[in-house]
């Protein structure tokens, strides 16, 4: 029989939710361990948590329990995340895949990939952040796309999310930094975390391109919010921030521009809730635009008949999905280390006997 890769589900949140089924349905997996935050999860099987029948598997708030426990992965997910947490993890022998930093973390967030190589090293395991932006459309599919490409002179990497029904208050009240006022916003320590996080995946860029970035520019740009907007995670206030524009650029040595640009917002694409209007170019989605010798758009949407909130879920699963694919890969990648898109195999789907329903 195929080997089964014992895996830990660290934190249910949105993300660590959808996670927790994909490890209960992929062929590859077996769940062996969940940790979680709140105490009304606590003591829960995890089929309760993931909405499937028992599995055996019981939720717990105990960190060392779950260190000590014998597993080949932990899918980590929390908000916030530890390096430190992530470190011990790594040191107790366990490969670590996760949506937090650190995508390419190597120039930006130096001391960070020294400590989780250490400790990679040290337990003889694997660490690599993944997700779907960062994870995909931030570095893998531009990356991707730069091979049918000889000059480039420009790579446009545009998020637009209609936020609304994103049930995390975290990401979306702290790290998307909506429904704060202009002065919260600015003081928000969040900004340069946020600036380093997407300078990750653009420095994984330049070097995919065997290149490196001499100039980094950060634009905020936000618009008010005119009414009180209902979101699932309560209401954003009239005149607090309903509309955040982020970019972050990187230049290469060449001259060759790297965009990372968010849309955040929460409102439809008449925005009428909003003081002003912004030419926002879709609803919700993803666009990669190359601009050089060969000129391509790239654009990534769930299909228009799905509801906004059946769109936000199918996002979030993106994210989900991808780390639980990626655990075969990471626990079989040679040489023990912190591994980016550059360093592994193609990560791919896994039906296994999963296939669709007849
Ligand atoms: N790369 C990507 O594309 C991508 C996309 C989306 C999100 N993310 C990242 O994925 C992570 C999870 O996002 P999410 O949307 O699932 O967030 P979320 O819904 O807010 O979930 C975070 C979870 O963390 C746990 N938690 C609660 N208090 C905590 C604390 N004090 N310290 C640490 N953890 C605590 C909770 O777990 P329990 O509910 O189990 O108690 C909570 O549900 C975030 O770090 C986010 O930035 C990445």
């Amino acid at each position: 029989m195929a080997k089964k890769y014992k895996v830990i589900q660290w934190a249910t949140g949105v993300v660590g939710s959808a996670a927790l089924g994909g490890i209960l349905r992929h062929p590859k997996l077996e769940l062996v361990g969940l940790k979680v935050y709140s105490d009304d999860k606590n003591g829960l099987d995890a089929g309760d948590i993931a909405g499937t029948d028992a599995t055996g598997v019981i939720a717990t708030q105990d960190v060392d329990a779950i260190v000590a426990m014998e597993a080949d992965c932990v899918l980590y997910c929390p908000l916030p995340w530890s390096t430190t947490e992530i470190c011990r993890l790594l040191e107790s022998g366990k490969h670590v895949v996760t949506p937090c930093p650190y995508w390419f973390p190597f120039i930006q967030n130096r001391k960070a990939a020294e400590a989780i190589e250490a400790s990679c090293r040290k337990g003889g395991v694997n660490f690599h952040a993944s997700g779907c932006n960062p994870g995909g459309i931030a570095e893998r599919f531009p990356l991707t796309f730069s091979g049918w490409c000889n000059r480039i002179d420009r790579i446009t990497m545009t998020e637009c999310g209609d936020c609304r029904t994103y049930s995390s208050k975290g990401v979306m009240r702290n790290l998307m930094n909506l429904g704060k006022t202009p002065e919260e916003a600015s003081t928000n320590p969040i900004k340069s975390a946020l600036a380093r996080s997407w300078n990750e995946p653009i420095d994984m860029i330049a070097e995919g391109l065997g290149s490196e970035v001499i100039r980094y520019e950060a634009h905020h740009d936000f618009i008010l919010a005119n009414q009180p907007i209902e979101t699932a995670v309560g209401i954003i206030e009239e005149g607090t921030i309903a509309l955040n524009h982020y970019r972050h650029i990187g230049i290469t040595r060449e001259g060759t521009e790297i965009v990372q640009e968010q849309i955040w917002y929460v409102d439809d694409i008449e925005q009428t809730r909003l003081q002003r209007k912004m030419d926002i170019p879709r609803q919700s989605g993803w666009r990669i635009k190359i601009e050089g010798d060969v000129n391509i758009n790239i654009d990534i949407d769930f299909p228009s008949e799905l509801t906004q909130d059946e769109r936000v879920a199918q996002g979030i699963s993106t994210t989900a999905f991808h780390i639980v694919n990626a655990v075969p890969i990471v626990c079989e990648a040679p040489e023990a280390g912190l591994k980016t898109y550059l360093d592994l195999p193609m990560i791919t789907g896994c039906m296994g006997t999963h296939s669709a329903p007849r």
